[in-house]
């Protein structure tokens, strides 16, 4: 063979690599080969199908990033995007700079989707009911009703977030001096975070130190092991000398949790262990902040969420057309149809070489289409969380009277959680998160009228602090499953099929990612589209 048959029989069996699995396998090989392009680099998260936990984890692929693609791969080529979220803005950003033609089509006025922070005078429609935000204008009195806290590994979002400039500050998950409250617990009485968790591990403590010393568990531990181990176990708990757990300091002082009536010196008597062992509610509360999606460090734009949404949107206004509502998608010979309404109501066509369609599930199986019926039926059985949120503007009473500073507390009532504000401490005035829900309870949220979930949300907000109901006011919230082009959380389902082309279709979105319902999932997600279609077009 001389150079040029080499070459062309090289690029033929790469080529075939690359339809047999995907291209990302494809780029490596050429990069290891020495071919193209920058070496594709192994992402530690996976865009690939099946949920955390299923039975059947997929395989562990490294997902495809940007700078697995050669430049200039879609240089004339035309895509249309549906959906102007974290996913479709996603895709536009790194599709152009590939040279392909992108156009988005926005059914709302402004980009985002659920990445949104609403402030005075926003107005939250939903499907049966229109709200106006009635708080003070300021910086610090918005409320993200969507997306509200970044993991600290989501790293390709915090890399947008780098890249574009956008200053972070700490989201709090877990903090000591919040509540934990339980209706059938302790009379009802809610406790501290850092008592429950101090008597938890020291009765933890206490147990395992009786049965070590008790020999019980001599079959495991050496005699040195057994020494080492009571040590920990002291520490773990604050144990006495004698490996009891007559109550530790760490669970903070008498009225401590109230205004005044402080007892320095004097310890609180400890909770009864039973008690927070007979009710799953005070474990899975004290668990949260442990899962990896939920551990320190957390974080969040300063000013809100939306300054995400905005950065990419100022990147990519151009290519935006807003309150554009598709009402058709079509095949045609090697390419897409999409029929939308203008925002004057005109119904428009354009035809492109690729769709990508991030337009959420329960949204698509209503929109008339040419889908495959595997697509279409997948579409048809997506679930979805039916999430909701309210939020007031009200006094820092948590910070002034019960040295509160940002956090959750959390009760077994409907409203499930109450997110102090994490930023603008010390000012007089904040937004508290009355509620955010996510399973049954959040369905029955939805079927209440704003001012339902007002009145319940503030009567149960009772139960946490007694003054509630004296201190909040304009409320205001959104039940996503009622929210128009939203219609839903976050999708829950298997993605499935859909994280395959439908002839010259392709789908994205967090529901069609690894982490469904977080942005970064949005982002693996449009990654995944963008690599399926490169693998068409590379030559
Ligand atoms: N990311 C969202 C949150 O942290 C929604 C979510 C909750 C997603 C729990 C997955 C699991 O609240």
């Amino acid at each position: 063979m001389n150079s040029t048959q080499k070459r062309i029989a090289r690029r033929d069996f790469l080529t075939s690599i690359g339809r047999a699995v995907g291209s990302s396998a494809m780029l490596k090989t050429m990069a290891a080969m020495g071919i193209g392009t920058s070496l594709a680099s192994c992402g530690s998260s996976s865009a690939a199908p099946g949920m955390p936990g299923s039975p059947n984890p997929p395989p562990a692929i490294p997902s495809p990033r940007p700078g697995d693609w050669p430049t200039n791969v879609g240089v004339g080529k035309s895509v249309v995007i549906l959906g102007g979220g974290i996913a479709g803005m996603t895709t536009a950003l790194e599709m152009t700079m590939l040279g392909y033609n992108c156009t988005i089509l926005e059914a709302t006025p402004v980009a985002g989707g659920r990445n949104r922070t609403i402030r005075a005078g926003d107005v939250i429609n939903e499907t049966d009911s229109s709200q106006t935000c009635l708080f003070d204008f300021d910086s610090d009195l918005y409320f993200n009703v969507g997306a509200a806290r970044i993991p600290h590994h989501h790293e390709f979002l915090l890399g947008y977030c780098r890249e574009f400039s956008i200053p972070l500050e700490i989201f709090t998950n877990f903090n000591s001096g919040a509540l934990m409250h339980s209706a059938t617990s302790f009379n009802g009485q809610p406790q501290t975070a850092r008592q429950v968790q101090a008597d938890t591990r020291g009765n933890i403590a206490r147990l395992l130190a009786l049965a070590v010393n008790q020999n019980a568990l001599d079959q495991e531990l050496s005699a040195n092991d057994k020494a080492n181990i009571l040590q920990m176990l002291r520490s773990f708990g604050d144990l006495s000398g004698n490996f009891d757990y007559p109550g530790s300091e760490r669970a903070g002082f008498p009225g401590q949790q109230n205004t005044g009536s402080r007892q320095r010196g004097e310890s609180l008597t400890p909770l009864q262990f039973q008690e927070i062992i007979s009710e799953t509610f005070w474990q899975q509360r004290q668990d949260f902040p442990h899962s990896l999606n939920q551990q320190s460090t957390m974080l969040q734009p300063v000013g809100g969420m939306d300054q995400i949404a905005r950065a990419f949107e100022n990147r990519i206004a151009a290519d935006i057309v807003y309150e554009a509502v598709v009402t058709e998608i079509r095949k045609i010979t090697d390419g897409a149809r999409v029929i939308y309404q203008d925002r004057v109501g005109t119904s428009m066509t354009i035809d492109v070489d690729y769709c990508i369609c991030t337009i959420p599930a329960s949204v698509l199986r209503n929109i008339p289409n040419d889908f495959a019926s595997a697509h279409q039926s997948a579409i048809n059985n997506f679930n979805y969380a039916a999430a909701g949120k309210i939020a007031f503007q009200s006094r820092r009473f948590w910070e002034q009277d019960h040295n509160i500073y940002g956090g959750i507390s959390w009760t077994t009532q409907d409203i499930t959680q109450m997110w102090y504000p994490n930023a603008g401490f010390g000012r007089a005035n904040g937004i508290v998160v009355g509620a955010y829900m996510f399973g049954s309870n959040a369905s029955n949220f939805a079927n209440q009228t704003p001012q339902q979930r007002i009145n319940s949300a503030i009567a149960q907000g009772n139960n946490l602090h007694s003054e509630y109901g004296n201190e909040v006011a304009r409320g205001i919230s959104v039940s996503w499953p009622k929210v128009p082009f939203q219609l839903g959380a976050w999708g829950t389902s298997d993605p499935g099929i859909l994280l395959t082309a439908d002839d010259n279709i392709f789908f994205a979105g967090e529901h069609l990612s690894i982490l469904q319902g977080w942005q970064e999932g949005a982002i693996l997600s449009a990654y995944h589209a963008i690599d399926l279609v490169v693998s068409r077009d590379i030559p």
